[in-house]
């Protein structure tokens, strides 16, 4: 009998194992920047929200509590330049990975089905496409797809790895072109509070939801949306779609079937984060001041850092002027206690690049950028 995972690649960090002892055998320790799991406490107006919430004998609802549905609405009209949501368009979810991974399988795709994701992109989105026994199709352009009957287009803005955001117009032209062929695109937008460069840090990214992408209908779009980078509160599980009503009606259903209700106390937990910007302002500063030791430590490094790394929680950079793979740029860091994860994880086109997580401790990012600054690395 074939098992559902046979259809799936190795489990890629599994493959870090050799350069992680490498780093470990520094006598400084390891510095390890190879994935984006948040550091710093959870915010203490999210950790009183849950504890008020502990007693909770009853099941969740699936769709979420009020509370949480306003608060998530209140969210996309503050912070994302999307007024007038509904409650019947936001669906709470457990994390998002779980939603990236069974998005299809939840919208119905199979065989003969085409999903498309970035062409560099976290790894979720094609794994999602093999569980529902669909085709994954890697483009960055609509011209680039494809005869094949696409059912499903991703979009990750601020990208991970890239750091890439999709502008207004770029959005706008995604979801022209959907429309027309009855496509649904899900925006994984998990990074949008994480705008370096201009205009996004003074004008936000763009949300696929925003009416200048996408007029007064949410019609066949879902954005995704989680909070445990801004929150640190990876450990709870606490993300959220919203979009189109149809869609999530859809998908609230199958969910209802399968049990895949947020538990109450993170519902809960959620909902503060939501509400509260100001611990979202402090961890920006945070990253901000992180991103910025890292930045000149790269370059110290011989590091050169894409320009595409405008926002989201990742540097992703190439050893200059070297032509050198990814997983030789993963040793020599190794060699001086920093992991990273190889570019290869993210997809053929990331071959020459690393990413380089921003989310490790001042002092352990400081550790990193006093051993980059030792000198230029060699292959
Ligand atoms: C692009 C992207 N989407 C989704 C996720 C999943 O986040 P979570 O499951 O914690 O909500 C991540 C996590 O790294 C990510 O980088």
């Amino acid at each position: 009998m074939a098992l559902v995972g046979d259809a799936l690649p190795s489990f890629p960090w599994d493959s870090l194992t050799g350069a992680r002892q490498r780093a470990a055998a520094h006598p400084g320790g390891i510095v390890d920047l190879s994935v984006g799991t948040p550091v710093d406490p959870t915010p203490r107006v999210v950790r009183d929200a849950l504890v008020a919430a502990a007693d909770s004998p009853g099941y969740p609802t699936t769709q979420g509590t009020d509370r949480l549905r306003e608060s998530v609405i209140g969210w996309f009209a503050r912070r994302r330049g999307v007024p007038g949501l509904t409650p019947d368009q936001v669906l709470p979810t457990i994390g998002s990975k779980e939603l990236v991974a069974l998005l299809p399988a939840l919208l119905g795709l199979g065989e003969g089905d085409v999903v498309v994701h970035p062409q560099i992109a976290y790894p979720t989105y094609d794994v999602g496409a093999r569980l529902a026994g669909a085709e994954p199709f890697a483009a960055d352009a609509t011209t680039a797809v494809g005869p094949g009957r696409v059912r499903l287009m991703w979009l990750n803005s601020p990208s991970n790895p890239t750091g890439r955001v999709l502008g207004v117009e770029h959005l706008r032209k995604v979801v022209e072109w959907a429309r027309a062929r009855g496509v649904v695109v899900a925006s994984d937008e998990c990074y949008a509070e994480l705008g370096w460069a201009e205009p996004w840090a003074s004008e936000g990214v763009p949300s696929l939801l925003d009416p200048r992408v996408c007029g007064d209908s949410h019609d066949g779009l879902l954005v995704l949306y989680s909070v445990s980078k801004q929150s640190n509160l990876a450990g709870y599980r606490a993300a959220f779609a919203a979009g189109d009503p149809a869609l999530v009606g859809r998908l609230l259903e199958v969910r209802k079937h399968a049990g895949m209700m947020m538990p109450a106390p993170v519902q809960a937990a959620l909902a503060a984060a939501l509400d509260d910007d100001e611990h979202v302002a402090a961890q920006r500063e945070r990253y901000r001041a992180r991103r910025e030791l890292l930045l000149g430590a790269c370059e110290d490094a011989g590091l050169t850092v894409d320009p595409a790394s405008e926002a989201g929680l990742y540097l992703w950079a190439t050893l200059a002027g070297q032509d050198a793979d990814c997983r030789a740029i993963v040793a020599a860091l190794a060699e001086r206690g920093i992991l990273v994860a190889p570019g290869e994880f993210y997809g053929p086109a990331g071959a020459r690049h690393v990413r380089i997580a921003l989310t490790a401790s001042d002092e352990r990012v400081a550790a990193a950028a006093e051993r980059l600054a030792a000198g230029p690395l060699t292959v």
